[in-house]
């Protein structure tokens, strides 16, 4: 069984995805570390970014595996150097990119099929998997995001400002809804959650006995 999750940035997605794939006993797929891996490989080997066929002869050259429910990129593992701030500010080159995207649905689609997968992103439940039988669209008002953006970075003791996560957050909010593929949309057939009032475990414990619900019915 597939079941997406997509949202915005900041909705929880990956935490919540997470638990739910142990919960149920699935795997998990982070869709938007492969982004950022890609990102972060090109602003490592000095490509130009906004040279868009130079992007894409880089990134189609990567090879990236997912072992175990973790993403390895040229035979290493793919660790925490990939959410940094310059990461998200120009992840728009690889993400805008249609053939570079086409590779990632690809290596997405392979990975997924005929297992039991959790996949989050922008587009899982409308291009990477349009017939997945559980598909949840997960968010929050940008303000509610920006706050609990700000409480990881305070625990992280990384001094920040609300504005400034709040104008970047918008910012992403609106390339990643108006990128022309994969833009992130609420699949017709998706579960909506809003999440501000939500813990993360009520979240999990909500999409839990929906996920269980259709899983019954297709095994009766
Ligand atoms: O989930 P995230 O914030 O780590 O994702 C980073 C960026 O990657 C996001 O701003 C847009 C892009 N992305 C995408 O275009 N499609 C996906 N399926 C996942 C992420």
């Amino acid at each position: 069984m597939i079941v997406t999750i997509d949202g915005p940035a900041g909705a929880g997605k990956s935490t919540i995805a997470k638990r739910l794939a142990d919960e149920l006993g699935f795997e998990f797929l982070d869709t938007g570390a492969m982004y950022r891996a890609l990102t972060w490989h090109a602003q490592k080997s000095g490509v130009r970014l906004a040279n868009a066929q130079e992007l894409e002869a880089h990134c189609l050259a990567v090879s990236l595996q997912i072992r175990s429910g973790t993403l390895w990129m040229e035979q290493a593992p793919v660790g925490p150097e990939i959410r940094t701030p310059e990461v998200s500010r120009d992840i728009h080159f690889v993400a805008d990119n249609v053939q570079i995207r086409r590779y990632l649905v690809d290596l997405q689609r392979q990975w997924v099929c005929n297992a039991n997968f959790v996949s989050e992103g922008r587009d899982q439940g409308t291009v990477a998997f349009p017939t997945a039988e559980c598909k949840f669209f997960l968010t929050a008002t940008p303000e509610t995001r920006a706050r609990r953006r700000l409480r990881q970075l305070q625990q992280q003791n990384l001094p920040s400002v609300y504005e400034e996560i709040l104008a970047a957050q918008l910012d992403r909010d609106r390339r990643d809804q108006s990128r022309p593929q994969g833009r992130l949309l609420k699949a017709a057939d998706a579960i909506t959650i809003q999440t501000d009032e939500m813990s993360i475990a009520q979240v999990v414990a909500q999409l839990a006995k929906i996920v269980q619900v259709r899983w019954l019915a297709r095994i009766c």
